[in-house]
């Protein structure tokens, strides 16, 4: 009996001990670009190459996007071995090339797959293969897997999602796990300890409607994000034509207050000036990757009014005002207050004093000059203006 209990604590033990995520990854919210939002399948080695190339180029690099990664419909086929197969007409040099060349511009690279047993777009997945497919990964050089839900029929998700995280960790190369269950499972509740990120809604379209409803649905969700743990509300939309400026100008900062992960999906050859100026905003970027890792909260909600507020490293803050509505507002904002308050999650740190802080508007990129603590402030429709106290 002894001996029997030794023995099961030995198994344990081991299976324990490969029973865990790769947890110094994602200590701030990932960056990258996804080919999924602008291209769907329509997916080649050319195109995401050039990618690469226009991350460096551009500046997006520079500004902290890392992760180039290819979304469904790289894969075709198994072979006779069972080994995933890519597209030979659209990656003829296979995809450790692309990682490779990838790597050479100083990013990381990403891929796809699904936990069902059909990608959504029908291609093959990871259902059985886990294990397989994530020494392939590893071989190629994968840093970052996006793992969906289509056909996946009765599988728990929990379960099929821990199964991927174990191959992985079981195939030894660090891979940032992003789990894409759009939310169906509660995965904010038990996905902590499995992946670095869970989308936590369906898809987004590059809508100003889409993407709001998107916000709305994240406004309980702070308490569960964190270093190495992030709610992801899906990707941007940012330069994909269905926005004007200005809805672009929102979704990227809203999703900067989240902490959300920021993975473009635009054209990034093609890049308007506007559009290249939002997703490089380094002032607005900062809050997303700031180190403390909190996601904003609603602090105040009058519908088509809100404000978000996001706790900082070194006692500073954020507050992003939202208009909603059709209609320009002027509204009437007391920063002496919004010094003061704290958000649910940061009841313990200090609340500020003005005094103390200069309040800086990370669109003009210029100090407000305040005279009294309450001041009039206007919001164009669809718009928010962004401030984050920053510490005299
Ligand atoms: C969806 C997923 C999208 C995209 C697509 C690919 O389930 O939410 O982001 O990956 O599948 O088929």
């Amino acid at each position: 009996m002894k001996k029997l209990i030794v023995i099961a604590a030995v198994i344990f033990f081991f299976l324990g001990a490969s029973a865990q995520k790769y947890d110094q990854l994602a200590k701030t919210p990932p960056m990258g670009w996804n080919s999924w939002n602008k291209y769907g399948c329509n997916v080649s080695e050319t195109l995401i190459m050039g990618m690469a190339d226009a991350m460096v180029s551009s500046g997006m690099k520079d500004a902290g996007y890392e992760y180039v990664v290819i979304d469904d419909c790289w894969q075709i086929s198994r072979d006779e071995n069972e080994e995933i197969v890519a597209d030979k007409d659209r990656f003829p040099h296979g995809i450790k090339y692309l990682a490779d060349y990838i790597h050479s511009k100083g990013l990381k690279f990403g891929i796809y797959s699904c936990a069902g047993t059909l990608t959504c777009a029908g291609r093959p997945a990871g259902r059985g293969h886990e294990y397989q497919d994530a020494l392939s990964y590893a071989r190629w050089g994968v840093d970052y897997l996006k793992y969906d839900w289509c056909n996946t029929g009765t599988q728990n998700a929990k379960s099929s999602y821990t199964i991927m995280r174990d191959a992985l960790y079981a195939a030894k190369r660090p891979i940032v796990f992003s789990l894409c269950e759009w939310g169906s499972n509660k995965p904010w509740e038990w996905a902590g300890e499995i992946g670095h990120l869970w989308r936590t809604t369906g898809d987004i379209s590059d809508s100003w409607n889409s993407m709001i409803s998107i916000l709305s649905q994240q406004k309980d969700l702070a308490k569960f994000a964190g270093p190495g743990h992030w709610n992801d509300p899906d990707m941007l939309e940012v330069g994909n034509g269905g926005m004007t400026t200005e809805e672009y100008k929102t979704h990227f900062s809203l999703w900067c207050m989240l902490a959300a992960p920021l993975l473009a999906g635009n054209d990034l050859q093609n890049m308007s000036p506007e559009t290249k100026s939002i997703l490089t905003n380094k002032e607005i970027i900062a809050l997303d990757q700031d180190i403390l890792g909190k996601q904003a909260e609603l602090w105040r909600n009058n519908g088509d009014y809100q404000i978000w507020m996001k706790m900082l490293a070194k006692d500073e803050k954020a507050v992003c005002l939202l208009n909603s509505s059709d209609e320009k507002k002027t509204v009437l904002v007391d920063f002496g207050l919004i010094a003061q308050a704290r958000t649910e999650g940061a009841e313990d740190s200090k609340p500020l004093k003005l005094e103390n802080f200069t309040v800086r508007d990370l669109w003009e990129h210029k100090d407000l000059v305040l005279k009294e603590s309450s001041t009039y402030i206007d919001i164009l429709p669809h718009s928010v203006k962004v401030y984050r106290f920053v510490k005299k």
